[in-house]
């Protein structure tokens, strides 16, 4: 049932503040303070190398999840989209922790990798949203998204939940590995708590995104750029226009434009640049100057301080509350999916059932 909504969609897009929250109930502790896991037949400071694999937007997250691992727990991360990781004859030494992320626990190459982690030795982790799926079931270590059933074809409400747990693990790692104080354990638990008000805020920008998909709709080509943990939501940002509205995109890391890319810049290619406030805000806004000064047509997405730095000269800005960096892929999550929405409706396809593609990709 799509309740008030004209997609599924959208309906998921709108339930993420909801089932974010409900995700990270059963991963925070908030009295405490703390993170919380379920139990481990295992010893997680023992872990001295993750292997995350995952397909589509699925994988996406996984790349997320590199950055905070590595930030926060110091352990060594190697991720491969499935198909790539069953063939490439992986170096995986045993007691490794190897880390499935999947919506539906179904992906044929996604299991098969899961399968060929356990007959070398790896320690089985899955994130997933199926409780009673394949994976959910072959786990060492089952962490579910309580996304509930995501039925339109374009993965929202898994991805944003996914990023949670997979925040909430990096910061667990981190705490078994030594690496966070209590205070820092708290800071993170506060952060994460934030996160569902700043979806909120996030969504309520729908209909200045909405007014704006006629500026996209026409072009042939896209570009996303981000950098950091912001690069995948440009990967992320590209893959569900280009899966919808059937507009080509890509996603790039912002500083990789002038090895290439930047080739295709003039005012025909609208240029979105996901931005949050922080450490690499500047390196960004750079990129996107080289961007504005070869005619690029930019869309900035950031807060209001990054606005008001580098909002002008932008096509259109989508201002998104000022918030943690380690909650902002959670939340820029929101607007790329709202754009990739309007320019779909605006363009006429059908949003939940785009051609050619299934919802559980079963065969390898
Ligand atoms: C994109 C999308 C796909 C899936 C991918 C993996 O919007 O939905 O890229 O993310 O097919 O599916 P799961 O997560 O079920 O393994």
């Amino acid at each position: 049932d799509k309740g008030n909504h004209r997609h599924f969609m959208q309906k998921e897009i709108y339930e993420q503040p909801v089932v974010v929250a409900q995700t990270l109930r059963s991963y925070l502790r908030r009295m405490e303070n703390q993170i919380a896991m379920p139990d481990m037949d295992f010893d997680l400071a023992q872990v001295k190398r993750i292997t995350i694999v995952a397909c589509g937007t699925s994988f996406y997250a996984g790349l997320v999840a590199k950055y905070w691992i590595e930030k926060f727990a110091r352990v060594p991360v190697d991720i491969d989209v499935a198909s790539e990781f069953r063939y490439r004859e992986p170096v995986l030494e045993s007691g490794g922790l190897a880390l499935f992320i999947s919506q539906s626990g179904e992906t044929a190459d996604t299991l098969a990798a899961l399968r060929h982690a356990r007959a070398e030795g790896q320690i089985i982790a899955v994130v997933v949203n199926v409780p009673t799926s394949s994976m959910a079931r072959e786990a060492d270590l089952l962490l579910p998204t309580h996304a509930g059933p995501e039925i339109g074809v374009a993965s929202t409400k898994a991805f944003t939940c996914q990023l949670a747990v997979l925040a909430a693990l990096a910061a667990n790692l981190a705490r078994a590995k030594g690496k966070l104080t209590p205070e820092e354990e708290a800071d993170i638990v506060w952060h994460l708590s934030e996160a569902p008000a700043a979806l909120n805020q996030a969504l309520a920008r729908d209909g200045q995104i909405e007014s704006m998909a006629h500026l996209i709709a026409p072009a042939r080509d896209v570009l996303y750029l981000g950098r950091g943990p912001d690069y995948p939501m440009a990967l992320e940002g590209a893959l569900k226009l280009k899966e919808i509205s059937y507009i080509h995109a890509e996603g790039y890391a912002a500083g990789e434009m002038k090895h290439g890319p930047i080739a295709l810049i003039d005012d025909a290619v609208p240029v979105i640049v996901i931005a949050p406030s922080g450490p690499l805000f500047e390196k960004t806004v750079s990129n996107m100057a080289e961007v504005q000064a070869r005619g690029g047509k930019v869309v900035l997405i950031s807060d209001a301080d990054g606005i008001a730095i580098a909002g002008e000269g932008c096509m259109a800005t989508i201002e998104m509350p000022q918030v943690h960096p380690l909650i902002a892929p959670l939340v820029y999550a929101v607007p790329v999916q709202l754009l990739a929405y309007h320019v779909a409706v605006a363009k006429g396809t059908d949003v939940d059932q785009p051609r050619n593609l299934a919802k559980s990709v079963t065969v390898e």
